[in-house]
């Protein structure tokens, strides 16, 4: 095991982000913000010509008024000439304290050598477990995207090189209003990153977050979209493998997107490889038992784990397994009891509950097989029916519970004590049934005719 802190956090892949990271917080003072933006730069650059560059670049002021606000400091007094360029372009506002927070994460950004030729970095979007998120511009078609940059250390890794144009590609393929579009996938030097259609929007963790439970009509919605999303991508061969309400954004219209399509396994696999022999990766809150075991065989059924395990936490507000650590949490998935969400939420319907208990069964031949099959029951639920397919299992499980239970009485009640009055009841209608009167009269006719013959044969 390792004593790496990140094993500690079950919410993460792997390694938890950056405390620094998504620091959207505004500065507190323009010389707080002019402090960490010479952190950001290399050292020995001259922060005036840093922030020219930055604020003409980033489209925060024109060439022509950082000119002016040089020329006003060169025209003012002593006093004046002491101020920076930063100091007056927020004084003239040019630019506010949040926007320099922005330059700072772009400068970072650029130093870490995250530069992508084609795109203009705007600023960070998120940070996670394996890569921060940068919403960017493509200068040749004029949008915005977002581009998940990976660290450094995955250059190492030829596997994952590999892997990550081959799931790249396949993403790439799949076109879907519910997916999040992958447009690229690329490197520059030994930065690969990987871009995608932008979000506007949150994510279903967000909204966990800060509201705890969904009302179960709205998850039902929402499931269904990512339902739809995975029908699509499993059609075409790829399984998600990470599907979690960090992966779930929905965006101000309400439309649901499925994100990382494709990600999950060029990442996970190299994790895996990495790490030591028999540890599983993947989000622990909604991984698959077989993900766990590290079964080479992946399929649908994971992928409908997972999203029963993010329906779970949406409707009842806590996740289905929790545990002190990561290997805790996992283990549960293994060997846990899960306590059914309407016991956890009593407010729930009986058929939801039945559905998410059949996404979560923990052997995958007990699952939904496919995501066409979740969609029946997701669409009944919707409509307030019963989700036909779980229900029949549950009432085939009931069958075989009661069945089960009638053997186990009479196990556990021994002989019944009329048991040989019963059989002895059985031996006496035998006795009186016609058949064996009869046959008992032949044989009394026959042993007496025997008797006679004998005698008189003498
Ligand atoms: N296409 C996108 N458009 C807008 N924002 C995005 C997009 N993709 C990711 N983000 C934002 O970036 C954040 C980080 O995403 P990332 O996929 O790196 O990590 P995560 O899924 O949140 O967590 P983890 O790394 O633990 O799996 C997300 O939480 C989201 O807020
Ligand atoms: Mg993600």
């Amino acid at each position: 095991m390792s004593d790496d802190p990140r094993d500690n956090d079950p919410n993460k892949t792997a390694p938890i982000a950056d405390p620094t990271a998504g620091d959207v917080n505004a500065p507190s003072s323009v010389e707080d913000a002019e402090r960490k933006l010479q952190e950001a730069a290399k050292s020995g650059t001259n922060l005036d010509t840093l922030v020219g560059r930055l604020v003409v670049e980033q489209g925060l002021a024109t060439s022509d008024e950082v000119k002016h606000c040089l020329e006003l400091r060169r025209q003012s007094d002593e006093d004046e000439s002491n101020r920076s360029l930063m100091a007056l372009l927020v004084e003239r506002d040019y630019v506010t304290k949040r926007q320099l927070t922005r330059l700072r994460e772009i400068l970072e950004a650029e130093r870490q050598g995250q530069k992508i030729p084609g795109y203009k970095i705007l600023g960070e979007l998120g940070a996670g477990a394996m890569a921060k998120v940068y919403k960017a511009k493509q200068l040749s078609l004029n949008r915005e995207v977002a581009i998940k940059i990976l660290p450094k250390k995955y250059s190492q890794n030829a596997q994952f090189i590999e892997r990550f144009y081959a799931e790249g590609r396949a993403a790439a393929q799949l076109n879907h209003p519910n997916i999040v579009q992958a447009f690229d996938v690329g490197n520059t030097g030994d930065t690969y990153f990987f871009v995608m259609e932008y979000v506007a929007g949150r994510t279903v963790h967000d909204d966990i977050q800060e509201h705890k439970r969904y009302p179960e009509k709205e998850a039902v919605n929402i499931i269904i979209q990512v339902a739809e999303a995975l029908e699509h991508a499993h059609a075409k061969g790829l399984i998600h493998r990470d599907v979690k309400p960090k992966n779930v954004m929905i965006t101000r219209e309400g439309v649901v997107k499925l994100a990382d399509m494709g990600l999950a396994r060029a990442v996970t696999d190299l994790e895996a490889a990495e790490a030591e022999k028999g540890k599983a990766f993947g989000t622990p809150y909604y991984i698959s038992p077989e993900q766990i075991r590290g079964e080479m065989n992946i399929g649908p059924p994971a992928d409908i784990y997972s999203l029963g395990a993010t329906l779970y936490h949406m409707v009842t507000g806590s996740v289905p397994y929790e545990g002190k650590n990561p290997s805790a949490v996992m283990h549960k998935h293994l060997k846990g009891e899960l306590v059914p969400p309407d016991h956890v939420n009593p407010k729930l319907s009986p058929g939801i509950s039945e559905v998410i208990e059949m996404m979560m069964a923990r052997s995958s031949r007990k699952r939904y097989q496919t995501a066409t099959d979740l969609l029946v029951d997701l669409r009944a639920l919707k409509k307030g029916e019963q989700p036909p397919i779980a229900h029949k299992e549950v009432l085939a499980a009931d069958d075989l519970a009661s069945l089960a239970a009638a053997e186990a009485a009479a196990q556990s009640e021994g002989i019944p004590e009329d048991a040989t009055e019963g059989s002895g009841r059985a031996i006496s209608d035998i006795l009186l049934s016609p058949p064996y009167m009869i046959l008992m009269a032949l044989l009394v006719i026959s042993v007496i005719l025997n008797i006679f013959l004998a005698l008189y044969s003498r």
